[in-house]
């Protein structure tokens, strides 16, 4: 179809392609002098896994074309999330693209650079003409892949990969809509709260690996440069495990408290501190070293419910701060405001307390 037939024009065309997000890449290869050449690419694809084929496709006018069309090899350098100022670098034309920027040497003596989230190392075994672009075929050599979260790009913009809220929240009972309309309307409540209080919110579901963390709010002074969306914590020593150990069915946690009693906890003691939470609506965890490794100092947190329309707790808002600095005491505007928030957010998914649904109360609003 020529350009006039066409019922879209490119900027259209741009926005519709936008809404696939991609990972973003950069792709590394030696010219035949052996000098390092390298672009930003999102249109990075699997295509095979026996035998190990992945695709991309550079644009005919890219000043390195001439250099990748003649290249034998090339690595696929998947960012990271914290890589922007790398991609923003080789998605510019430039002689210098490689100053600064700290690389080993792969297959061939091909440029793998430091801190991706994976590398695959490439032989090219075919080029297809594509338009305005040549596509790229690669046979898959050598992977790695590290611990680091890959860097996303969606309408045109950086993005961050986060756990779905749905995949994460796979207890029974309730929609899984109602559960995300939760975790919508609790996101948009804690950063109206962490504004207020400046202090370090974090909201909770129940994942299937435990209780897991899918939403930060900072205070302006950080607990942690380490918190991050999808840590999963432990049920009986957290905050926020404690509160979905003393407020979910214990089908659902047991398996996750047997298994952490067996690390020597004592039950009893346990117990006791379930029924209190239970008692006073929100648990306390005063000056824990238990998380001293990954925040760096040692925290208290607090951690209220809040529940659904069939008295299910749906998610733990959390307080966390050093224990040096953090008010956890009744009555503190931390502690109020936490509880009027999971109140108010309990009320707004029709949600009642466990002891409502037993008694029939009819939901109050706060
Ligand atoms: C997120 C993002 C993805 C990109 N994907 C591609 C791609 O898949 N193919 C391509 O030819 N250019 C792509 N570009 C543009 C190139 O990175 C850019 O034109 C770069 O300057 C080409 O390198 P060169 O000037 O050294 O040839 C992308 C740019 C960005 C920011």
């Amino acid at each position: 179809m020529n350009a006039a037939a066409q019922p879209f024009d490119a900027r259209a065309l741009r926005q519709v392609l936008g809404a696939f997000v991609t990972g973003v890449t950069v792709i590394t290869t030696l010219d035949r002098n052996g000098k390092a050449h390298g672009l930003t690419a999102n249109s990075f694809s699997s295509v095979s896994l026996d035998p190990p084929l992945i695709l991309w496709s550079q644009s005919r006018s890219a000043p390195s074309h001439p250099v990748f069309r003649e290249a034998e090899r090339f690595v696929v350098n998947i960012l990271a999330d914290d890589q922007i100022e790398v991609a923003n670098r080789f998605a510019h034309a430039g002689s210098d693209k490689f100053a600064g920027c700290v690389t080993r040497a792969g297959l061939g003596g091909v440029p793998l650079i430091q801190g991706c989230a994976a590398w695959l190392e490439c032989r090219r075994i075919d080029s297809f003409p594509g338009g305005d672009h040549l596509v790229f075929l690669g046979q898959v050599e050598r992977i790695e892949r590290t611990a680091m979260q890959p860097l996303v790009f969606g309408g045109g913009k950086y993005l961050v990969a986060q756990p779905h809220d749905l995949g994460l929240m796979a207890t029974p009972g309730g929609t899984n809509v109602a559960r995300l309309k939760a975790v919508r309307l609790a996101t948009r409540a804690l950063v109206e709260l962490s504004d207020d209080l400046d202090e370090t919110l974090g909201l909770g579901v129940w994942g299937n690996k435990g209780p897991t963390i899918v939403r930060w709010e900072e205070a302006s002074e950080p607990v942690s440069d380490n918190l991050r969306t999808g840590l999963v914590l432990p049920v009986l020593t957290s905050a926020t495990g404690l509160a979905f150990a003393a407020w979910l069915p214990r089908q659902i946690t047991q398996p996750f408290i047997e298994e952490e009693l067996a690390q020597g906890l004592d039950l009893v003691r346990v117990e006791q501190e379930l029924a209190q939470a239970r008692a006073s609506g929100i648990v306390r965890l005063v000056g824990s070293d238990r998380f001293t490794d990954l925040y760096g100092t040692s925290i208290s947190a607090a951690s209220v419910p809040v529940f659904d329309d069939s008295g299910q707790m749906v998610l733990a808002l959390t307080a966390i701060g050093s224990s040096q600095r953090i008010d956890l005491s009744d009555g503190s505007p931390l502690v109020t405001g936490l509880r009027h928030c999971a109140a108010a957010l309990s009320f707004r998914l029709g949600g009642r307390s466990p002891a409502q649904v037993a008694s029939n109360d009819p939901v109050q609003a706060v």
